[in-house]
């Protein structure tokens, strides 16, 4: 079965042909990025003007990159929440029109669940076995989720305030060292020492405590606005309060990106490896725009014992935001082919 796949929830505008839910035959991302640079984030009136000229050529190059035609695709599936409104519009409505035309069942997929199938583009999955832990880990996300089957899902933890990816964002424009901040703080981090300062863990539980351990609501939350205000703390002592903050020191950049980075791996890592012991699971994924961090990637091997098994998408690419993910979640979803005409758009969305 060959499912297109359409993804416009950011600031990418992608379209991906993907067959039997894991071999992905084209995927076609245009990214508003450069646009975004500009502004240090993303202006969703920008955002959506952006899908509205790409869209139409990225389905065309990924039907065309893919060899099919309309005769050859089985089903539609487009991401409907959570994100930017005006972007998913886009999306959704563009994939409501191809499937009214083209006669096609229309799958509306969410975002988050794309990003957990991500794992599966590119992979053998039938030796899979459930359950398995996902963290789920980008710009407007960041969740532990207990995955029993496919979309069986349930959110063990989410973050009461920032995704991790948001806070690598909003570091990177305090520090002014550009955007989006995961890539360019991770490669400021390898120069930098992740000791040098000393930014907390913000747990939200007491290890040590019993009574907290196993009943705390909180224990697979996350909460990084703390770490925040305290890297604006350092760069205010550090600066002396100097307003706009004078260019520091590559050296002392690179230090607060490590230590700020260190930071949030830690708290990442403790709890994935909390939730995969507790859950007794063979196998944890990372998924999401900050599963492409390296050092959270090996942190996360190094502290989960060895019988588990850690995967993280097979390509880069299927780290951030694409439509072969949309496709794959599509196709393990149960029920997928009732058409599904009247559906619209929510910025937000719980996953379960
Ligand atoms: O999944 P994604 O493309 O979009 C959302 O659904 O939000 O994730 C984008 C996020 C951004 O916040 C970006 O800073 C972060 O992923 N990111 C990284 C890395 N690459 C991208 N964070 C940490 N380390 C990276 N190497
Ligand atoms: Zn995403």
């Amino acid at each position: 079965m060959k499912i297109l796949g359409i993804e416009t929830s950011c600031d990418e505008t992608a379209a991906a042909v993907v067959e039997d839910g894991t071999k992905v035959l084209s995927n076609v991302i245009a990214s508003s990025l450069d646009l975004h640079k500009q502004t240090g984030g993303v202006v969703p009136e920008v955002a959506a003007r952006e899908h509205i000229r790409q869209i139409s050529p990225v389905i065309d190059k990924a039907m065309a990159d893919a060899k099919v035609d309309w005769d050859d695709i089985d089903a539609i599936a487009v991401t409907h929440a959570p994100g930017l409104v005006s972007s998913l519009l886009v999306g959704v409505n563009t994939a409501q029109t191809l499937a009214y035309i083209h006669k096609k069942p229309l799958i509306p997929v969410h975002h988050v669940s794309g990003h957990i199938y991500a794992n599966f583009l590119d992979r053998q999955i039938n030796d899979l076995q459930f359950p398995i832990i996902i963290l789920t880990i980008s710009g407007g996300h960041n969740e532990l989720v207990l995955m029993k089957g496919h979309h069986d899902f349930k959110v063990i933890g989410e973050t009461l305030d920032d995704a991790a990816g948001e806070a690598f964002d909003k570091i990177a424009r305090l520090l002014n060292i550009g955007f989006p901040g995961g890539p360019v703080i991770s490669k400021r981090a390898e120069k930098g020492d992740p000791k040098a300062f000393d930014f907390p863990r913000v747990m939200l539980y007491e290890k040590n405590k019993s009574h907290f351990t196993k009943t705390s609501r909180d224990k697979y939350n996350f909460s990084f606005s703390g770490l925040k205000s305290a890297v604006l703390r350092e760069v205010n002592h550090l600066t002396e309060g100097a307003e706009p903050f004078p260019r520091m020191k590559d050296k002392v950049i690179n230090d607060l990106c490590a230590s700020f980075q260190s930071a949030v791996i830690d708290v990442l890592a403790d709890k994935l490896v909390m939730a995969a012991e507790e859950y007794k699971v063979k196998s944890v994924h990372l998924a999401g725009g900050v599963s492409a961090n390296q050092m959270l990637r090996k942190t996360v091997r190094e502290r989960l014992p060895k019988n588990i098994e850690l995967f993280w998408p097979a390509k880069m690419i299927y780290c951030t935001d694409n439509a072969a993910m949309i496709a794959s979640s599509a196709y393990f979803m149960p029920g997928k082919m009732k058409r599904m005409k009247d559906f619209t758009v929510h910025s937000q969305s719980p996953l379960t």
